[in-house]
């Protein structure tokens, strides 16, 4: 078989890397891949949202399938182009990627379907938006309607602030069209947990489940960040709380989405709070997580080609899937400054320290080729990832391997899985 991945990221290295690992499969293309996506994949110069040039790609080297990984050519409805030039392809169509794309949309659809989320009200209006803050409860959260790279959420402890997010996601347009309309909602505490799930549009699987640290700095500290690093399983998502998610959450929200003739097929990433009320849904996506994947796929036991094809042809209630009993840690090396202003171009010494070695991986983020060297090309470089038997091991392998490789500027946070020593000792 022939795969072409959509997308240029750590979580495009950890699908290609899983990809690979498949007996079905003879080549793997990535569109546009990165420097580390070389080492498996060919990467090919078209950019994740050249929708048409992408399905073209894809006719002209019968491709066999097509995985997308990223949120916005899903939400742009890749999925749409390619089925209509009959190719077979992985991912929501662009009537179901709603689900991410539109928070208005994919709190309606819990209203709905009384599925458990923090109680919100919708705005278009700046106006009657700042009318409602007048006498909220605070701390409150304000999220922009639209995808914003994950830092469209603005959570704002006074009246004063709230106002301000306002002016600064509706009338400032921080995020652009994404602030048009706003989702005010109900400030949650609790801890949180990713849970990524195969859906076939009628069925759906939950995976291993993981945990993501979105704050740049330690002890969640610093601005909101697309993730500096996971770790799975959660020990916080307790059978308990999986049980109340498979028949709450899970199984509810493919109905609701079949009901509203939105079949759902691909992943969908549901963003939980394990709040004192049990827990509920603070978000959808509608494609694996970043860095969720780095620790979640490689711990994926059943061949990933399988289950892709068993979603695509609504299968999936015949495929088992299974996962490694051990814990996978994964530490963002980023280039110091990110998700603000960070520089570029810096050389990576030290990536061949992760050859043969088992259970240890550098998934790449942003980097490139420079000549013969490999260089920095974005805020999150690197994704130093290891396994270990339990959580702790593998948190102790994870913070090791960082120490393998070296560029101007390396930045990580040093409390990737701390919370755990709260519940393993
Ligand atoms: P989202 O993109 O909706 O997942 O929001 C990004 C981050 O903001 C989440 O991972 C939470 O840490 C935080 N957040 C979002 N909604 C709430 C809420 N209702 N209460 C508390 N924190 C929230
Ligand atoms: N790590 C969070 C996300 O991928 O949205």
């Amino acid at each position: 078989m022939k795969v072409l991945i959509v997308g240029s990221g750590g979580r495009e290295h950890a699908i290609a890397m899983s990809v690979a690992k498949s007996p079905k499969v003879d080549k793997i293309y990535c569109a546009p891949g990165n420097a580390g996506i070389a080492g498996v994949a060919e990467c090919v110069d078209i950019k994740a949202m050249e929708l048409d040039k992408l399905a073209d790609f894809a006719s002209e080297n019968n491709i066999d399938l097509t995985i997308v990984g990223m949120d916005d050519p899903l939400v742009a409805g890749i999925v749409d182009v390619f089925e209509a030039k009959g190719l077979r392809v992985f991912g929501p169509r662009k009537n179901a990627a709603i689900i991410e794309g539109s928070k208005v949309f994919s709190k309606d659809l819990m209203k709905k379907y009384n599925i458990p989320t923090a109680a919100y009200e919708s705005f278009t209006d700046p106006a009657k938006a700042k009318e409602y803050l007048e006498d909220c409860k605070y701390p409150i959260v304000l999220k922009a309607d639209g995808l914003a790279l994950g830092k469209g959420v603005l959570i704002c402890n006074t009246r004063e602030e709230a106002m301000e997010g306002v002016k600064t996601l509706m009338q400032d347009k921080q995020f652009g069209d994404a602030g048009n309309s706003i989702v005010i909602e109900e400030f949650l505490t609790g801890r949180e947990v990713s849970v990524l799930c195969y859906c076939d549009g009628t069925h759906i699987k939950p995976m291993t489940s993981a945990q993501d640290h979105k704050r740049a700095k330690d002890n969640d500290e610093g601005l909101n960040t697309g993730g500096m690093g996971t770790f799975s399983p959660s020990p916080f998502y307790d059978d308990v709380a999986r049980k109340f998610c498979e028949d709450y959450v899970f199984q509810p929200t493919m109905d609701a989405m079949k009901k509203e003739g939105r079949d759902f097929v691909g992943i969908l990433f549901v963003g939980l709070i394990l709040t004192p009320d049990g827990p509920k849904v603070l978000e959808y996506n509608a494609r694996f997580g970043d860095p969720e994947a780095q620790v979640v796929l490689p711990r994926m036991k059943t061949d990933i080609i399988t289950v892709m094809e068993s979603c695509i042809d609504g299968k999936l209630d015949e495929v088992e899937l299974e996962f490694e009993d051990n814990a996978c840690v994964c530490v963002i090396l980023a280039s110091d400054g990110y998700p603000e202003k960070y520089e570029k171009g810096k050389v990576i010494t030290g990536l061949e320290n992760f050859e043969g070695r088992d259970g240890y991986y550098v998934f790449h983020s942003g980097t490139k080729f420079d000549g013969d060297n490999i260089v920095t090309n974005g805020g999150r470089v690197l994704g130093i990832t290891a396994k270990g038997d339990n959580l702790k091991e593998a948190r102790k392998n994870a913070y090791e391997a960082t120490k393998w490789v070296n560029f101007d500027n390396k930045y990580m946070r040093n409390d990737i899985g701390k919370a755990i020593d709260d519940v393993i000792n």
